[in-house]
């Protein structure tokens, strides 16, 4: 099928080589997703065209395939939004060195292609022995937990608990706390997905299906991608000082009086923080990001793949993610 497909970015131009991309023509179910042929990106002023190798999926995707994702309202759409392949052409103005680099990048939709079109700003270079695959497997997830973990300024001999640490944030949090020296525990659903956790140097795990979770031991700082209505009894848990760092929300909403147990805590002085890397610049991303890669290529810390999928079959890749927890990351690749 070849169509016209909507894109996020207002200065994309396109040629007449062809390329296989995903699109989401209306908002529905995993089968909505279409391969279709399109017209491939001409990188405009600024900006780089880069040949996808792996593609990341996230649960973001499956809200804009949904159109649950506020900032994609209309259908038409590329999903995606993040990849790693080979810079494949670039721009005026961009240095022409960019030309067959190894890169990341995040871009507000687009990924799921076999050629992206980003700005130059938004690419982050590859160290030799970080495959695409791993990048990816790192990519969003890595930076919401390295970028949080700052924030809360994890430092050695902390006592850090991680909430949802087999979940794709959480077992970047676990890692990424262990390496700042912090005395990590670890909570997750399940006996193999706790020795998992183990294999990755996480010191302490809880599997929460045999009714330990960790609450009221008493912690520095609580890494939370789960919210949902335990939020409040994990926020008194929390030492004098403690920091609270909430990521996201797969356990759902917070009971409407969760406020009280942080008021509760008043006297002990808890922070809380909310982080989205939503909102941080580019600049921000890209030291972070290469930082992350470093890490990754001595081998400290590991991009965990759960799945591997060819593009065409991003609707399987959907549908794997919605059906079952999944450990790491789900890729697509041409
Ligand atoms: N802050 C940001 O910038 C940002 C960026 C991307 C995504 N997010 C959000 O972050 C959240 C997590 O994303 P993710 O990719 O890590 O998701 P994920 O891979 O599905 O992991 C979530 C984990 O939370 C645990 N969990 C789920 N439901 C639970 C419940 N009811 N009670 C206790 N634990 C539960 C499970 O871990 P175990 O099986 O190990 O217990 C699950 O694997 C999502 O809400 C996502 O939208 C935030």
């Amino acid at each position: 099928m070849l169509t016209l497909i909507r894109v996020c970015h207002s200065v994309t131009n396109f040629g007449m080589v062809f390329m296989k991309a995903v699109i989401v023509p209306s908002f529905g179910d995993s089968d909505v997703l279409t391969l279709v042929d399109h017209a491939e990106p001409i990188p405009g002023l600024g900006r780089v065209v880069v040949k996808m190798e792996a593609a990341g999926v996230g649960y973001v995707d499956v809200m804009a395939r949904k159109g649950d994702y506020q900032p994609l309202s209309e259908p038409g759409f590329v999903p995606g939004l993040e990849a790693a392949g080979t810079v494949a052409a670039v721009g005026k103005g961009v240095d022409a060195r960019w030309t067959g680099q190894r890169v990341f990048l995040l871009t507000k939709c687009g990924a799921y292609a076999e050629a992206i079109e980003v700005g130059e700003r938004d690419l982050v270079r590859l160290p030799a022995g970080v495959s695409a695959a791993e990048a990816v497997a790192l990519g969003i997830n890595a930076l919401v937990a390295g970028l949080g973990l700052d924030r809360a300024n994890v430092k050695k001999g902390d006592r850090v608990l991680v909430r949802g640490a087999g979940g794709g944030i959480g077992l970047m949090a676990a890692q990424l706390a262990t390496l700042a020296e912090g005395e990590v525990t670890a909570i997750t659903s399940s006996p193999e997905r706790a020795d998992r956790l183990r294999e990755l140097g996480v010191a302490r795990v809880l599997d929460r299906s045999e009714g330990v979770d960790g609450r009221g031991e008493g912690y520095d700082v609580v890494v939370d991608p789960v919210a949902g209505a335990d939020l409040g009894r994990y926020i008194e848990g929390l030492r004098p000082n403690g920091r609270y760092l909430l990521v996201g929300s797969a356990g759902g909403v917070p009971e409407p009086d969760t406020f009280q147990s942080f008021l509760a805590g008043y006297h002990n002085s808890p922070t809380l923080i909310a982080f989205s890397l939503n909102s941080v610049g580019p600049e921000t991303v890209g030291v972070a990001a290469a930082a992350l890669f470093d890490q990754a290529a001595r081998g400290d810390l590991r991009g965990v793949i759960d799945e591997q999928f060819p593009l065409a079959e991003a609707h399987r890749a959907h549908e794997r993610l919605e059906s079952a927890p999944v450990f790491g990351k789900i890729t697509l690749h041409p």
